[in-house]
């Protein structure tokens, strides 16, 4: 209140200076029109200039940081992602934010991991559908399966886990013919390179355990196989009663009574054998960096901020989030921006995508074009239909929404590293996690600041 006062006069003795209106001393705090723009400008102004002076890159690549190397891959369920909750919740109580942790139940999941007869671990992803092991493992031989059509199998195959190359048939099929011919497990290999290992779509109740494995790992073995060293030992177990968790962190106006509810969003979770990075450390560190900046700025509308698990999984956790906003709550809501992917380095992600769900704009949108325009975001900012992140969960129950995503225009590429092992923080750019923070800070601050 103090400062704003302050700001008014100042702002008065611009306007004599600069205004080609004479403006009468009384009349100031009673503005026509050209002074209110004037003056709603230079405000706007000052509000962004509060939040970007105040926005650190160090702080956020630090975090950006801290989540994808020293913590790593936070899959959903795991010990990890549990883990960055608490780092969240810990960081955001130490700002003076009132702190919720949203626990919810996620699907059951299947799990394992291959080992070689020497001890060395083999990256796996057991797909969904996928028979169990016994609680010991499998171990068994490995037969060589080719593409694993009927007539790649002969009596050797029986009791063996069949390796078959990607292609041609579909990954039910190939488990089907192994099946048929007496394998034990199936463990088929990528046949591009990826550094993620495969995650064949095996449909539902597979008979035998199956895996996916990269292509440099399935020619490995298919080596051993020809030098006859080819025991490996293959666990798979099912695994239910799983949580993840959101964390809340709410501010309200001095004032009490009902106020209009901002959301911002983030989701830590990452995929499997992903360091997660750009998606989503990048987003997360900017969104802890903004509810540091605004932790004491005077509001007139309520601030909350959701960290949301369990996104990669579907969203799971921003749908848990919104509905547990009742029906008041929703209603007093004027927006959600969303953080996802807003630090990747890759050169050619060179413009800021706004990502609606029905590709037109919002308060949301029409707030960071405005911000973006006076603070001279040095990105294009492009409005584009799309959904694949949190803002879908906000939409659907009828908040204005934004995803905040870097992308190369006018093309379908993401970057080479999404939702792989490179996805690290040598991929990570500080100026473009700083630019996220100006502009949704910025934005934010815009809405609900006095
Ligand atoms: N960060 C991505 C979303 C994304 C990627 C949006 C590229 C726009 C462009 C997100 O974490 C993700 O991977 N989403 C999933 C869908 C989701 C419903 C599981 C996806 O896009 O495959
Ligand atoms: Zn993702």
């Amino acid at each position: 209140m103090k400062m704003k006062k302050k700001f008014r006069i100042v702002m008065l003795s611009s306007l004599l200076v600069t205004s080609s209106f004479y403006v009468l001393p009384g009349r100031v705090f009673e503005p026509g029109i050209a002074v209110a723009t004037a003056e709603n400008r230079q405000s706007k102004a000052a509000f962004d200039q509060k939040v970007i002076a105040r926005i650190s890159t160090e702080k956020m690549y630090k975090d950006a940081y801290f989540l994808s190397e020293t913590i790593g891959p936070r899959v959903t369920g795991t010990e990890e992602e549990k883990y960055t909750a608490k780092f969240i919740k810990e960081r955001l109580l130490s700002y003076g934010y009132e702190v919720e942790v949203q626990e919810f139940g996620i699907p059951d999941k299947t799990i394992g991991h291959l080992r070689t007869a020497n001890g060395d671990e083999v990256l796996v992803t057991i797909p969904a559908g996928s028979a169990a092991t016994a609680d010991e493992g499998l171990a068994a031989r490995l037969y060589d399966a080719g593409l694993g059509y009927p007539t790649d199998f002969n009596t050797e195959s029986a009791g063996k886990i069949a390796l078959i190359l990607r292609g041609e048939l579909t990954f039910q099929q190939k488990v089907e013919n192994a099946y048929a011919a007496g394998a034990v497990a199936v463990l088929i290999y990528n046949n591009i390179d990826q550094a993620s290992p495969l995650n064949p779509s095996i449909g539902e109740n597979a008979p035998i355990p199956v895996g996916g494995i990269t292509k440099l790992s399935g020619e490995a073995l298919r080596e051993e196989v020809l030098l006859k060293t080819e025991t490996v030992t293959l666990n798979v177990k099912h695994i239910g009663n799983m949580t993840s968790q959101n964390i809340i962190a709410k501010r309200s106006p001095k004032k009490s009574g009902k106020h209009d509810i901002l959301h911002v969003s983030a989701h830590y979770d990452s995929v499997p054998f992903a360091p997660g990075a750009s998606d989503n450390a990048s987003g997360t560190a900017v969104a802890l960096e903004i509810a540091r900046v605004l932790k004491s700025y005077p509001i007139e509308k309520e601030l909350r901020f959701a960290f949301v698990g369990a996104e990669e999984i579907g969203l799971v956790g921003s749908r848990y989030y919104v509905s547990q906003l009742t029906a008041d709550e929703i209603g007093r809501s004027i927006g959600n921006f969303n953080m996802d992917m807003v630090g990747t380095s890759w050169e050619n992600a060179t413009a800021i995508y706004m990502n609606t769900v029905d590709g037109k704009s919002n308060l949301v949108s029409q707030t960071a074009a405005e911000t973006a325009a006076r603070i001279a975001t040095p990105s294009k900012l492009v409005l584009y239909q799309r959904g694949s992140s949190d803002h879908v969960s906000f939409h659907d129950v009828g908040i204005a929404a934004v995803n905040f995503i870097r992308r190369e225009p006018g093309t379908a590429n993401l970057e080479p590293y999404y939702h792989s092992p490179q996805d690290t923080i040598e991929h990570v750019s500080r100026e473009r996690l700083k630019e996220a923070g100006n502009l949704v800070g910025s934005s934010v601050y815009n809405l609900i600041g006095k």
